[in-house]
């Protein structure tokens, strides 16, 4: 989705602007453009495309003079990616150049008031009515536009807006879109998230909805709708710079795949003390739990697929019936949720606007959200009731895998937690779950010893067109990410399947050479998944299993087999996901695809 940045100080903007926007790069776009006041003029410079475009056409930002700036990255969403439509949007008198990330909704009524009035519009866009409004609610007085555009616009938005008058300042905005303010000395920022400007400041501002920023070179002052200073909290970020660059990978997903040990290691040593897991950040008492009657998880993509393996756990340890959802889906059928219930909302990033919206409505029937985030301070986090953050720190690559797996991590903790305070769990048996939580680290790192193992297994199934993932219960819980891992990165049909589902439709897409990777991790229902798995060799599949340690005899069975440690069965999906990441990663690094950024991707979706 769209990145903002924007500078003031004593610096020259462009190159400062060129480089925060390169750290938004992931997030998907496909124009840039910067926007500097030299002093008296805006000059905006824009290109279609990658920012590299951009950078070569304004000389890295040599050929741009000025201390103060707004840079964007637009992904498009009200017309096609082009100059005319790319931001900043400029009022008709060039006064006002304002950079959005978000949707006016009520932009066409708007923009029909506007015309009536008047003013010219040269883009598709609903951005470009916010800088008419500017233009014409503007008296002299920057914040008083700014309140009352703010009271005029529906929808979600972060703004930056430079206007001629004020060459010493910006102001700035957010409402359900992501912007942080970064506080530096001698100079002042704002971004789309702090990867952004990590490499002058720590310390930043995370803004409430509509809760406005004046920044000039000496300060920052925020406002509220009534145009009253508020003060704030700094909020040191503990991330640094190296966390958000490559640091010698050839892409951040392989990156962040490796770094997955220690981001499990921050996400569950902190939460365990004396052998004990301690929840300090939420209150859920015993009596609430017992109340409790079904719990809802709610999110999207692979946040979503965290919560079809919770299902299983939480209703296997707890026995409480666990309802999944897409929020996307839940925000728009009238849930059956009221004062009580429990939901819990998962996000990477905070700012999802459908796991967002689906908080507000969970929230707004009374429930109590409890939401497993990435991004402190974000939207999500601020709106929930309580917030276990996943100690993953920052995710570049549009593909989730660290964030996934402390997601998952969090899910256990809760988990055990819960059927702890229910009383379901003897000591003994509380001890045995607490030490397999501490040993996945070291079982991570151990698959991931074995890598090349499966970087030849996509050297053989890299030209496929179509490849199924199978599993039962929680290993279908797995397939459901192997799949959206590989398809969105590699552009390889790709689909996963109960594996007893398979028979009621799916098989007929099974021909010679099909490859069907079956997960079979689980004692359980080990055999069961091993019927799937010859029906669906008997019909001329590949077969790739992914199965532990301790089950000797699948290579009888599978053409392939990949092997992950033992575990205890419900802490499986946090081993049995990594080998099926690895394979998506080389399986698109074979294929030459932009593993970071995939086609028509983005990051954080804060557009429904
Ligand atoms: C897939 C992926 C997405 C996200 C989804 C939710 O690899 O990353 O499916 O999981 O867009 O995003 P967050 O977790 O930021 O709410």
């Amino acid at each position: 989705m769209c990145g903002i940045v924007g500078y003031v100080g004593s610096k020259q903007a462009c190159p400062i602007l060129l480089e925060g926007l390169s750290k938004l790069e992931y997030r998907g776009y496909d124009s840039a453009v910067v926007a500097v006041l030299d002093g008296e003029k805006i000059n905006v410079q824009k290109a279609r495309g990658r920012l590299s475009v951009l950078s070569n056409m304004v000389d890295g930002g040599k050929s741009v003079n000025g201390v103060m700036g707004i840079g964007h990255t637009r992904w498009a969403t009200h017309g096609e990616p082009s100059d005319v439509n790319s931001h900043p949007h400029v009022s008709s008198s060039g006064r006002f150049a304002v950079v959005h990330n978000g949707i006016i909704e009520n932009y066409i009524p708007l923009k029909k008031r506007l015309m009536e009035k008047g003013f010219q519009f040269v883009s598709e866009t609903d951005t470009e009515v916010v800088a008419h409004l500017f233009e014409y609610y503007y008296k002299g007085d920057l914040l008083e536009a700014m309140t009352k555009v703010i009271h005029r616009v529906e929808g979600s938005y972060a703004l930056g807006v430079l206007c001629s008058d004020y060459p010493d300042s910006f102001v700035a905005v957010r409402k359900a879109s992501p912007m942080i303010v970064g506080v530096g000395r001698g100079e002042n920022f704002i971004a789309s998230d702090v990867t952004a400007i990590l490499a002058h400041t720590r310390n930043v501002y995370y803004l409430e909805d509509d809760e406005i920023v004046m920044l000039s070179a000496s300060g920052v002052k925020i406002y509220n709708t009534d145009r009253e200073e508020i003060k704030k909290e700094i909020f040191r970020v503990n991330w640094d710079v190296s966390a958000a660059e490559k640091g010698g990978y050839e892409h951040f997903m392989m990156k962040e795949i490796e770094e997955q040990p220690k981001a499990l290691r921050d996400t569950i040593s902190p939460r365990i003390k004396d052998g004990k897991i301690v929840l300090d950040d939420i209150s859920l008492t015993s009596e609430y739990i017992s109340s409790l009657k079904k719990i809802y998880i709610v999110a999207c993509g692979s946040a979503y697929h965290v919560g079809v393996v919770g299902k299983y756990v939480i209703e296997r340890m707890c026995r409480i019936s666990v309802e999944v959802e897409v929020a996307s889906e839940f925000r728009y059928h009238d849930p059956l949720i009221g004062k009580g219930d429990l939901v819990i909302v998962i996000s990477q990033s905070g700012e999802t606007a459908d796991t967002l919206a689906a908080l507000k409505e969970a929230k707004a029937r009374g429930a109590h959200v409890l939401s497993i985030v990435n991004v402190v301070g974000s939207s999500i986090a601020n709106a929930s009731d309580s917030v276990l953050y996943t100690w993953a720190g920052p995710e570049i690559a549009v593909a989730t895998t660290k964030a996934y797996s402390t997601q998952l991590a969090v899910i256990y903790l809760i988990a055990i937690y819960m059927a702890d305070k229910l009383g379901r769990l003897e000591n003994d048996e509380y001890s045995r779950l607490i030490e397999e939580l501490n040993t996945l680290p070291d079982k991570v790192s151990k698959i991931l010893e074995n890598k090349s193992e499966i970087q030849f297994l996509a050297s053989k199934f890299f030209s496929s067109k179509s490849i199924f993932f199978i599993g039962r219960n929680l290993d279908y819980a797995v397939s459901l990410e192997g799949s959206l891992k590989l398809k969105e990165i590699s552009y390889i049909h790709s689909e996963a399947y109960a594996a007893g589902e398979l028979k009621h439709g799916t098989i007929s897409l099974i021909e010679d050479g099909t490859l069907v990777v079956a997960l079979a991790t689980g004692d359980k229902l080990y055999e069961k998944t091993i019927s799937n798995v010859k029906e669906v060799k008997a019909r001329g599949a590949v077969v790739m299993g992914v199965t532990t340690t301790h089950h000797e005899h699948a290579e009888d069975v599978c053409d392939y087999v990949v092997r992950i440690p033992d575990a205890d069965e419900l802490v499986l999906p946090s081993l049995s996901v990594i080998p099926l990441q690895l394979f998506g990663y080389y399986v698109a690094s074979l294929k030459g695809c932009d593993i970071d950024k995939p086609r028509n991707l983005a990051k954080s979706v804060t557009v429904e």
